[in-house]
């Protein structure tokens, strides 16, 4: 099966599964954008406007990020979105642990899919589904890798909407994507990128 079709697939699990959050919203919401993109954006879980439309970050902190993509020449569908859980949680309250789990599969299989050369994680509930023991404040704007993986944790565009200091350093973190991205494949051609079945920062 190609790419699209193995998407498609993903997509029609997604939105048919019936999880503890399903009764409580309207639609759940897939993963969105290129499945050969190089880089997946990973946040929380849709909120309001994105249960409506059943699309990820089409909401306030969606403009944000696509603003921010702008800056770096990419737009959202050059790239791959999507969320650790795809439900609406009630009042969008953060995701219960049962809850990150139920939806665990779907993340899993999007990024088998796309094998991104680049994870960015947005905010601490993405961060704590890969590197549990991080802190964002402290994490953000470091590359790390764990097994296979190359995470490049900043924080939420939500958190960034109404804090000019943190809307500063999402900005300049998303900035920094394109030499990330060099500096990656610089190591993987030079075969130096350590591999590790503990979490290591391989570069700040
Ligand atoms: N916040 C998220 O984490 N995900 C969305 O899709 C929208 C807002």
């Amino acid at each position: 099966m190609d790419k699209q079709s193995v998407y498609q697939e993903i997509c029609k699990d997604i939105k048919q599964h019936h999880c503890s959050l399903r009764d409580g919203c309207i639609q759940a919401v897939p993963g969105e954008g290129n499945p050969n993109s190089p880089i997946v954006f990973i946040g929380e879980a849709p909120g309001r406007k994105e249960d409506e439309l059943g699309r990820p970050f089409v909401g306030a902190a969606g403009k944000l990020l696509e603003e921010a993509l702008t800056q770096i020449g990419l737009k959202r569908e050059d790239v791959y979105i999507t969320n650790v859980v795809k439900c609406r949680p009630p009042d969008n309250r953060d995701p219960l642990p049962e809850e990150v789990e139920e939806h665990k599969p779907f993340l899993e299989r999007e990024l088998e899919l796309i094998e991104p050369k680049l994870i960015v994680l947005l905010g601490r509930h993405a961060l704590h589904w890969f590197l549990p023991d991080l802190q964002i404040s402290q994490a953000r704007g470091t590359v790390k890798r764990l097994g296979n993986k190359i995470f490049y944790p900043i924080y939420h565009p939500a958190a960034a909407l109404y804090d000019p200091k943190l809307r500063a350093v999402f900005i300049s973190d998303i900035q920094r994507i394109p030499l990330i991205l060099e500096k990656i494949k610089e190591l993987s051609t030079s075969s130096s990128v350590p591999t590790s079945t503990t979490q290591v920062t391989i570069f700040n």
